[in-house]
């Protein structure tokens, strides 16, 4: 043997922090103790037991996504290789694409559209703007696309396209069948397939619906899979072959080898929001995010976008002159144990409201963490102010 035994590798045990930190940044998030055993968990991929757990995970699915007819895949991969499922199969070369770009991930689905060599045409939408229904219904007019693609909510600078139940309209109603990536804003916000239209919804494990990730999951309307089954050409892709997943998701066949922990993990995460409910999860989300909301402007920070189109999910808060996002995001996590996220672009930290960080000994612990790292980095703000704005929103959202 040429190659000699690595030396000096240290275990799990010495590199991770006794105490986990507590993850309240754009994602990964907290999962709940029932996702985590279910994650540790190997049974066969094509066994019976496996086959009772998929239809489960496809009739939850179908609940958090509203969709009665809808066809669920699962994608082993990250929300992004989801996203390319979707448009890998909805998108042929040549094939007019609209794209809606808000900020870096809704600007990725264009990006997989022109990969495969389909005509897009990007909507660059202002920073710190959600995208107008009329002003998609004049692009759609003049590009007469097949697909439009759009993200619920723009993780990346904390932008929600608030109008989005209007686009999908107003694309059905021109014919166009539309991908919606709601990776992080599936079951915290409201969003329905059927009724708004929708042709594909995407979403990853790691964000609202508070799993692992790595497993995600896509739904295709009966349009659009009627589209996929009349498609004589051969994909590109062979992993994310619709047509080939369905296989392993409704045949009880072999596709790839399943990530089978990662789909018990995905199972539990739908269960309890099926248990928890839609309504009140929604409920749960929009109460702690406008609080937390209210507590970092009542300590005296800004926050990055304007009412009308703040995403609830992912909270983007303003750095004043002189404060670096990587040195609040370095006392918060050294000091304070609590880990937030910095940007993609604009001068922003973010702080995450999907699944389990919307609990109110998170927010808590999470404001204190915050405003107590600017003061140490030498910024004056008014702490206390911002908790008692945290108490009382908490309060009179009950
Ligand atoms: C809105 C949105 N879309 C897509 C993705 C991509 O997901 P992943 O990083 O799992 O590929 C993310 C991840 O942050 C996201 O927030």
């Amino acid at each position: 043997m040429s190659i000699c035994v690595p030396q000096g590798i240290i275990s799990l045990d010495n590199i991770l922090p006794d105490e986990p930190l507590l993850m309240m940044g754009a994602g990964p998030v907290p999962i709940p103790a029932k996702v985590a055993a279910a994650n540790g968990i190997v049974i066969n991929h094509l066994g019976d037991t496996m086959a009772q757990i998929i239809e489960q995970v496809k009739v939850m699915s179908r609940y958090v996504f509203q969709t009665e007819k809808g066809l669920i895949l699962g994608v082993a991969g990250p929300g992004s290789a989801a996203m390319e499922m979707a448009v890998a199969n909805l998108v042929r070369p040549g094939d007019n694409v609209l794209s809606i770009c808000n900020g870096f991930f809704s600007s990725r689905l264009a990006e997989m559209a022109e990969r495969l060599q389909a005509n897009v045409t990007k909507v660059v939408i202002d920073e710190r703007q959600a995208a107008s229904a009329e002003a998609v219904e004049q692009h759609i007019i003049r590009t007469q696309p097949n697909v439009l693609t759009i993200v619920q909510g723009e993780t990346s600078n904390t932008v929600h396209n608030a109008e989005l139940e209007q686009i999908c309209r107003v694309a059905k109603k021109h014919n166009c069948m539309v991908i919606v990536d709601a990776v992080c804003t599936l079951s915290t916000m409201e969003l329905a397939m059927d009724d708004w239209g929708i042709d594909a919804v995407i979403t990853g494990g790691q964000k609202g619906l508070s799993c692992i990730p790595g497993v995600s999951l896509v739904g295709f309307s009966e349009k659009a899979w009627n589209f996929i089954e009349s498609r004589t050409d051969q994909l590109r892709h062979w992993c994310l072959d619709a047509k080939l997943g369905h296989q392993f998701w409704y045949k009880k066949s072999y596709h790839y080898t399943a990530p089978v922990s990662g789909i018990l993990a995905i199972h539990e995460a739908l269960r309890l929001v099926c248990t928890e409910t839609l309504p009140v999860r929604f409920a749960r989300h929009e109460r702690c995010s406008k609080a937390l909301q209210a507590a970092i402007e009542g300590m005296g920070l800004d926050l990055y976008v304007e009412q009308l189109a703040r995403l609830n999910s992912v909270v983007g808060i303003r750095l004043p002159q002189d404060i670096i996002g990587k040195e609040v995001l370095r006392t918060m996590s050294n000091r304070y144990r609590v880990e937030i996220s910095g940007s993609f672009g604009p001068n922003i930290i973010r702080i995450g409201q999907m699944g389990e960080q919307c609990r109110t000994h998170n927010l808590f612990r999470t404001i204190h963490a915050l405003g107590s790292a600017f003061i140490d980095l030498g910024y004056k703000l008014d702490l206390p102010t911002g908790m008692a704005a945290l108490e009382s929103t908490l309060d009179n959202m009950r």
